[in-house]
């Protein structure tokens, strides 16, 4: 399993926290930078990610900014992504079972680093649950 990390310089810390978990419990990660906390531009590392994974060069993808937001809204710019938002690890069990979200984004300002590693470790573990959600992911693309 290969999971592809982003983030801006606000979520740069958890990123590389998170990037040495990874390693640790045995994935291959692919690192899309930021490589520091100076100020820079959310998309500059949200679109390496989704074209990625939009290409099947990781199989999932983690992405970090202060809220969040401008993370989702780039990545999900792409048709081959759905990135889901999340701050809580129901949230986080909820983006993939109902979701799919094939890319998981955290609010690095607004959670701890504990949540963040628990609403990952629930958004690996938890698989989609189709059917009727299978449904409603069919209807997204415009
Ligand atoms: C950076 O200051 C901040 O704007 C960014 O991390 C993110 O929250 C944008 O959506």
């Amino acid at each position: 399993m290969k999971i592809g990390m982003a983030s801006d310089h606000a979520g740069y810390e958890y990123k590389t926290r998170l990037v040495e978990l990874l390693k640790k419990k045995g994935y291959e990660v692919v690192d899309f930078g930021t490589d520091s906390e100076v100020s820079c531009d959310y998309p500059d590392y949200a679109h390496p990610l989704a074209e990625a994974v939009e290409k099947g060069k990781v199989d999932l993808g983690v992405a970090l900014c202060g809220t969040g937001n401008g993370m989702s809204i780039t990545l999900n710019k792409h048709q081959g992504v759905r990135a889901g938002l999340a701050w809580n690890s129901e949230i986080g069990r909820l983006v993939k079972a109902h979701n799919n979200a094939n890319v998981l984004v955290m609010p690095a300002r607004f959670i701890s680093y504990p949540m963040a590693t628990r609403i990952l470790n629930t958004w690996l573990s938890t698989q989609f649950e189709g059917g009727r959600h299978q449904r409603r992911i069919d209807k997204i693309p415009v």
